[in-house]
């Protein structure tokens, strides 16, 4: 029975992992906390037409370890069409375990497409705070609108959070966060406050690092305004790694990888499937947002090929010339070559009216004029122009409708055309590019972004000065771009404002004049 024999290996795995819930231990269904235990606030995410995941943390104590024991405890949450809980659509309950962080993952279904709804959880006596979460539209129910935000970078001492509150206050139907959730590191001077553990290795440093970022109240406005589709960059779990290494070479670096991994899944709200036997964390994937958008989200950190011609006895990335070879070699991959295949099938395969491509970092070619001629960083898609090459061409022979590609990691604000031959602006552009610039996390040297934009004439807008979000709105028509910017990152009661707004036209390829 070679299936029964792969299934009971599977399950193994997975209870090792600590996934598996073992349904033996009774949850203790009135427990008495010490303090709020919903103090990690709410989230929801990945919505489909029928539901999506709710996630929260049981964690009274939550900077020193979470605070609570070995045992299970009991959850209940509730999905309601009223803020005051009255008229209940959904409830259940769920098991929070020690093995899990006492975090919960609820794949919520049965609900209404296109609806909002306001939903909660319940331990001991306790209730958390309300969040709200909506459903995604059915294809061809017509008249869909997404207004969708993009976020990423959010390193905790080096600004506060406020561009969460603006950006819940803009209310989105749904948020891509694109990478660099936590960081593991520290940087000296520019902080408005400090990581309250050293850098974090194992999972309970993970955890600890997690729950200080998810301690901010701006980040849990955040959360609780929309469902958020998540992806990772590096910093979840080290600067610059590549697939299974780390820029010091670690020789253990897999298993701080894995520690990462676990903690990441523990503190955000991604469906359990995303869980793989072998270890992967399927983050990529597609979610339809009726028949007028498709947002596919990518994993260029858990697959690539490691970074061309690092420095000497190091790993991670280097700036280099063409007289790096290796950056050229054709075949390295950013995507591993599963994701690729993937990619090309779901673009072929897509009717929608928009198809948006949320992935780390810049897309657009961003060679660096120096006086050694061109170079280029090797962490970002220069440092894979094979791979960038098959990207754009999948995108150019999937005919996939009006495609927009999102990113972040670069800490500011880019807008390009994407050709078909990378940076040749004669051959034919296939897509506008859209990349936010960071939360918190500080900027580029506004020198270089000002020769990257000046070598490179497909960019069209380059602004690394200020931190914020974009807003995107979408219906059949157009996409409407808003970069939207903070006064300040040192200030909690910082303004917002909009920075510049750019416009596709669905039909026409690139970003409207
Ligand atoms: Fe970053």
């Amino acid at each position: 029975m070679p299936d029964r024999r792969a299934f009971l290996r599977r399950a193994v795995a997975l209870a090792a992992a600590g996934f598996l819930t073992p349904g033996l231990a009774r949850a203790n269904a009135r427990p008495k906390f010490a303090a709020d235990p919903f103090s990690l606030g709410v989230a929801s995410g990945s919505p489909a037409a029928n539901g999506f995941v709710l996630w929260t943390r049981l964690a009274p104590a939550p900077l020193d370890g979470g605070g609570l024991g070995p045992e299970s405890i009991e959850v209940r949450w509730e999905i309601a069409h009223d803020e005051k809980f009255s008229r209940i659509a959904r409830r259940g309950t769920a098991t929070a375990e020690a093995s899990r962080a006492h975090a919960v993952h609820v794949e919520a279904d049965g609900l209404d497409p296109a609806r909002w709804y306001y939903y909660r959880f319940l331990a001991g006596g306790e209730a958390s705070a309300a969040g709200r979460a909506r459903t995604a539209p059915l294809p061809g129910a017509g008249d869909e609108r997404l207004r969708l935000a993009l976020a990423s970078c959010q390193h905790y001492e080096q600004g506060y959070f406020v561009a969460h509150r603006h950006l819940a206050d803009d209310a989105p139907d749904l948020v891509a966060f694109v990478g660099d959730y936590i960081y593991e590191s520290s940087r000296r001077g520019n902080k408005v406050r400090e990581h309250r553990h050293p850098e974090p290795r194992t999972l309970a440093g993970y955890r600890d690092r997690y729950a200080q970022y998810k301690s901010d109240a701006d980040l849990q406005a955040a959360h609780a305004c929309a469902p958020w589709i998540v992806t990772w960059d590096d910093h979840e779990v080290a600067n610059d790694y590549a697939r299974d290494r780390g820029q010091d070479l670690d020789p253990d670096f897999l298993a701080r990888r894995a520690a990462g991994y676990r903690a990441f899944f523990e503190h955000l709200p991604v469906r359990p499937s995303a869980l793989r036997a072998d270890g992967e964390y399927r983050l990529y994937g597609a979610h339809a947002w009726g028949s007028l958008a498709n947002l596919f989200v990518l994993d260029d950190r858990q697959y690539r090929a490691h970074q061309a011609c690092p420095r000497p006895s190091r790993g991670g990335s280097n700036v280099v010339g063409t007289d790096c070879l290796e950056r050229t070699r054709e075949g390295r991959t950013m995507l591993g070559e599963a994701q690729e295949r993937w990619l090309d099938g779901a673009l072929a395969g897509s009717k929608s009216r928009w198809n948006l491509v949320a992935q780390q970092t810049l897309v657009a070619p961003a060679g660096r004029p120096t006086g050694k001629g061109v170079q280029y960083w090797t962490d970002g898609w220069d440092g894979y122009p094979g791979a960038r090459a098959r990207l754009l061409r999948s995108l150019a022979v999937s005919g996939a409708a009006n495609p927009v590609v999102l990113g972040g990691d670069v800490h500011a604000n880019y807008v390009a055309n994407l050709h078909a031959r990378p940076g040749e602006a004669d051959s034919p552009v296939l897509a506008a590019e859209f990349c936010g610039t960071s939360i918190s996390s500080l900027g580029p040297s506004p020198k270089l972004v000002a020769s990257i934009r000046e070598a490179n004439p497909h960019i069209l807008y380059a602004d690394g000065s200020l931190r914020g979000y974009a807003m995107l709105d979408v219906d059949r028509e157009r996409l409407e771009a808003r970069f939207r910017v903070l006064d300040s990152v040192a200030r909690t009661d910082a303004g917002v404002s909009t920075a510049a707004t750019f416009t596709v036209r669905a039909g026409r390829p690139g970003v409207a004049a």
